[in-house]
């Protein structure tokens, strides 16, 4: 049967067999808890949060296949039963012939990053993400983002504001700092850049000039699937592949990639490291070795390995991604409907709501995303990450901003299978409630900020509070 005659809009299709009680706090629970957290909502208590949307990484749910090919798992040091399911699925999605194992995303960037980059020498991509920069950076080297002229529009629904810019990479590679330049990273679908997809002819385009200046060109895939799907439905010439067979076109166009496993590989650990050059995988073999485990576990349990075996799979089911589609596009349209702009057009993995436009009587410097995300908290126990100058904004030595990040957005990630339509419901209902008086709200200043990954460990008192 065709997919159209089988598809049902809006509804789980999954039916949930194991539960797990949502906390549900009072106000003024809500307000002492994240009084005690600094008011930065990494520090609260997942007991003391009713809708978990900060990250969609590592918090999605596991299916029965996941869970029955855990079961018989097999934990051997070394060549396990569990590794060869993994790496034969693996080697059949991406067509990579060198697997190496790691124990999630970053611990890949590690590796490759330790192999390629050093002082002096520059990573280009569309978006680093921020712990792919912190790893660049970590090397001595420098993250330069190329994002392309269209995201800087937050309200168009211009199909792939994921994109690299094709026109600045050219320049650089020709400039002066070209010979710089060791490594351009594609980061699909571009979470740091509000989620948005790049299309295949962006990737065609910036491998093309990569091979020209014999430059790798490698995928920051985390969410490999959802890119393919927002290609199938965006990119003429791609409607009739399945997702499937358009992550294995990005793989193949790529000289290597860096997969976290947490986010499309429905896993709660795990990633790889996939590359096609013999002397880079052997360097990189013996950096795994010393710092992960050995080659074919590389930090993860057997019981890891299966459960992702059978997630990639999964994750590329074009019913599922429909679901998924529906899900964040029902959400981003309730969002909107109560009054908060959303970057625009949805995503998969998350809503990016314009905090900066909602909350326009609070300058940068009192934290209008941050503000926003911690309302949420208070008003609903919705917990959700700020995107602005708290995370990206330049602070002076007493800890105020003096450059603002270019927008103030919250996101609200989503979990994969964990949250229902009503869920979703419920948290637009709570923004509803704060777009309606969005004036009351005052803004925080920061107490303590460390230098770097700020966001994380930061923490904060309300604006005007002693
Ligand atoms: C685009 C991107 N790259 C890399 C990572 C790092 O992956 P991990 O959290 O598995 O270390 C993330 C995590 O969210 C990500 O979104």
């Amino acid at each position: 049967m065709h997919m159209e005659e089988r598809r049902v809009p809006m509804m789980e299709p999954f039916r949930i067999r194991a539960v797990e009680p949502i906390p549900i706090l009072t106000r003024a629970e809500r307000r002492a808890a994240l009084e005690a957290a600094g008011y930065n909502v990494f520090n609260l208590r997942s007991a003391d949060v009713t809708i978990d949307l900060l990250s969609d990484s590592g918090t999605g749910a596991t299916s029965i296949q996941q869970e029955a090919a855990a079961m018989v798992a097999d934990e051997a040091y070394a060549g396990s039963r569990s590794w060869y399911r993994f790496v034969e699925e693996i080697e059949d999605l991406t067509g990579y012939p060198h697997i190496l194992p790691v124990h999630q995303g970053r611990a890949g960037e590690r590796i490759l990053d330790a192999a390629l980059l050093g002082p002096g020498k520059i990573s280009i991509s569309n978006t680093h993400f921020d712990t792919t920069a912190a790893n660049v950076m970590l090397t001595g080297a420098e993250a330069r983002n190329l994002p392309c002229p269209e995201a800087a529009d937050l309200d168009s629904d211009q199909p792939f504001k994921g994109n690299i810019d094709l026109d600045a990479l050219a320049r650089t590679l020709s400039g002066p700092d070209g010979s710089r330049v060791a490594l351009v990273l594609m980061t699909i679908t571009n979470n740091g850049g509000g989620g948005q997809p790049v299309s295949m002819a962006n990737m065609e385009a910036a491998k093309e000039l990569c091979a020209r200046h014999g430059i790798p060109f490698i995928l920051d895939a985390a969410r490999f699937g959802e890119n393919a799907w927002l290609v199938k439905q965006r990119e003429p010439g791609y409607e009739r592949f399945t997702p499937r067979e358009i992550a294995r076109r990005a793989f193949d166009l790529a000289d290597g990639t860096v997969v976290s496993l947490k986010k499309d590989g429905a896993g709660w650990g795990g990633g790889f490291i996939g590359l096609r050059d013999d002397a880079l995988a052997t360097q990189c073999e013996a950096n795994l070795i010393a710092t992960e485990g050995f080659s074919t576990y590389g930090g993860m349990t057997g019981h890891d390995l299966s459960r992702l075996a059978e997630g990639v799979r999964e994750m590329v089911d074009p019913f599922y991604l429909a679901y998924r589609a529906d899900a964040a596009d029902h959400l981003a349209t309730r969002v909107r409907e109560a009054g908060v702009d959303t970057v625009r057009p949805s995503g998969l993995h998350g809503i990016y709501l314009n905090a900066g436009r909602l909350l326009s009587h609070l300058p940068p410097q009192r934290f209008p995303g941050h503000t926003l995300a911690c309302q949420l908290y208070l008003d609903g126990g919705v917990r959700c990450s700020e995107l602005g100058s708290l995370y990206l904004g330049e602070l002076n030595d007493r800890n105020e901003v003096v450059t603002p990040a270019p927008y103030e957005l919250v996101r609200l990630a989503l979990p994969r299978r964990v949250y229902t339509q009503s869920h979703l419901e419920y948290v637009a209902d709570v923004l509803a409630g704060i777009a309606a008086k969005p004036e009351s709200l005052e803004g925080y200043r920061i107490t303590h900020a460390p230098p770097v990954l700020r966001h994380f460990k930061v923490r904060l008192a309300p604006y005007g509070a002693a």
